[in-house]
């Protein structure tokens, strides 16, 4: 199993260029599979999950061509599996987004029920609901969701929790409804706003996308379209906090600085030197330590839970105490055991860390549990004293482009290391 070594110490500087969004090219991916025709898809990261929807929308007989670019040439007209089984659901929760299509476009679906994760139970029965409100007869047996509908109509869902792919799935399901469907409390992360740009290119009907009522007006057929990812926040974000911990000066390019107001802001308050252009961001921390800042994660627009581990990652070097506050996922602190083990100054209350910085951490062998707990051990090794070693790192590979090769970039010392014993 491949691991990272990590020499701390080192500070950062240069550009790098951030790569297409993880969470908007999933749905975007699962979303093809509604047109008749060829969809074009570009700035799709190299990920391994990405791979993973491959896989499953290639099973299914989805027609996928991809270049060097990873530009993604896909044509759902010979589709003739119409499930999703266990194999690949168990390894990527983001497979339920063919659910919504599926059951939209062909009437039926057979989905495996993803299980528990890492970082909370995370059920999806909004998913089911909404769909059952659209006229789906659902039965949900021998781990597998069984979808049918002769044709789905439209409803209003009031979501009782805010849902990403939740929304996503029934937004995309509504595209071919009869009729008007209203998702109330919807998700307003970007990456709901650019699926449903994709999706209106396809001959979509969506307005609202971005707050939190967005209504979709049923059409009879999608067709083929050529869409663009949106950068990836959580990537920009995470290399940010990499620049703020090293003290650092980098500059990273392909991005979009207005979907990271509540990270920009928080990293203001630590003490970054921040500089916004249309596609690029930079930031400046002038050698300087960083200052301890209090979070709370919440859904769009409020401080995202997929940024929190970098942040405690932070924290644990910061000067003061941070309180760091998880309200999405119920077990999202994976993380914090393992920086413990560095040397980190952290306590645990419920959903609570609360954090007094130290002046250095020190390296020590850590294991990634999931995908954003794997990114803060990372951060954390860059910092160290010695050398760290990171085991597990697939989670990593799952969400970060070449991460050892961008860091390499912006002058970090650090080097995948394959099957070391
Ligand atoms: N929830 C329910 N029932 C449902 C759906 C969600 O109770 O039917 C709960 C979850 O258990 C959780 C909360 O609602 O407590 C929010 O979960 P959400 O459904 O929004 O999460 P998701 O759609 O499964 C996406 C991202 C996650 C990100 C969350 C929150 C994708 C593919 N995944 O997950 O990304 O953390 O939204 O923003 O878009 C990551 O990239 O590392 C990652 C985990």
């Amino acid at each position: 199993m491949d691991k990272l070594l990590i020499t701390g110490g080192y500070p950062l500087n240069g550009e790098i260029r951030i790569s297409g969004a993880k969470n908007a090219a999933l749905p975007i991916l699962a979303a093809t599979l509604l047109a008749e025709g060829s969809c074009h898809l570009s700035n799709v990261p190299h990920l391994q999950d990405i791979t993973t929807m491959m896989s499953l929308l290639g099973r299914m007989g989805v027609e996928l061509i991809v270049d060097e670019k990873m530009n993604i040439e896909a044509n759902s007209r010979s589709v003739h599996t119409l499930e999703a089984h266990y194999e690949l659901v168990k390894t990527m929760r983001a497979s339920i987004l063919v659910l919504g299509p599926l059951l939209a476009k062909f009437g039926r679906a057979q989905v495996s029920l993803p299980g528990g994760c890492a970082i909370g139970a995370r059920p999806v029965n909004l998913h089911i609901q909404g769909l059952i409100a659209m006229g789906a007869d659902i039965q949900v047996e021998g781990g597998y969701i069984t979808a049918k509908a002769k044709r789905l109509h439209g409803a209003t869902l009031l979501m009782d929790l805010v849902t990403v792919t939740g929304t996503e799935n029934l937004m995309m399901a509504a595209t071919l409804a009869e009729g008007i469907t209203l998702i109330e409390n919807a998700a307003r992360e970007p990456e709901v706003v650019d699926l449903a740009n994709f999706l209106n290119k396809m001959g979509a009907r969506i307005q609202g996308a971005g707050t939190e009522t967005i209504c979709i007006e049923g059409v009879p057929q999608l067709t083929g379209a050529e869409y663009s990812v949106l950068p990836d926040r959580i990537e920009t974000g995470t290399y940010l906090v990499a620049a703020t911990m090293t003290g650092s000066s980098i500059k990273l390019k392909g991005t979009d600085p207005h979907l990271l107001d509540a990270i920009l802001v928080k990293l203001r308050e630590v003490g970054a030197k921040i500089t916004l252009g249309t596609d690029w961001v930079a930031l400046d921390m002038q050698g300087r330590r960083p200052k301890a800042v209090n979070i709370h994660t919440a859904p769009y627009p409020a401080f995202p839970t997929d940024m929190q581990a970098q942040f405690t990652a932070m924290s644990t070097i910061s000067e003061g105490v941070s309180i760091l506050t998880e309200t999405v996922f119920e077990n999202r602190f994976m993380h914090a055991l393992e920086l413990q083990r560095m040397g980190a100054d952290i306590r645990l209350e419920g959903n609570t860390a609360i954090i007094k910085g130290i002046a250095e951490l020190q390296a020590a062998p850590v294991m990634a549990t999931d995908l954003r707990a794997s990114a803060s051990l990372v951060l954390a090794g860059l910092v160290a004293k010695g050398e760290t070693w990171v085991d597990r790192i697939y989670h990593i590979d799952r969400g970060y482009e070449r991460i050892e090769e961008k860091l390499t970039q912006l002058g970090a010392k650090i080097r995948r290391v394959r099957n070391h014993v």
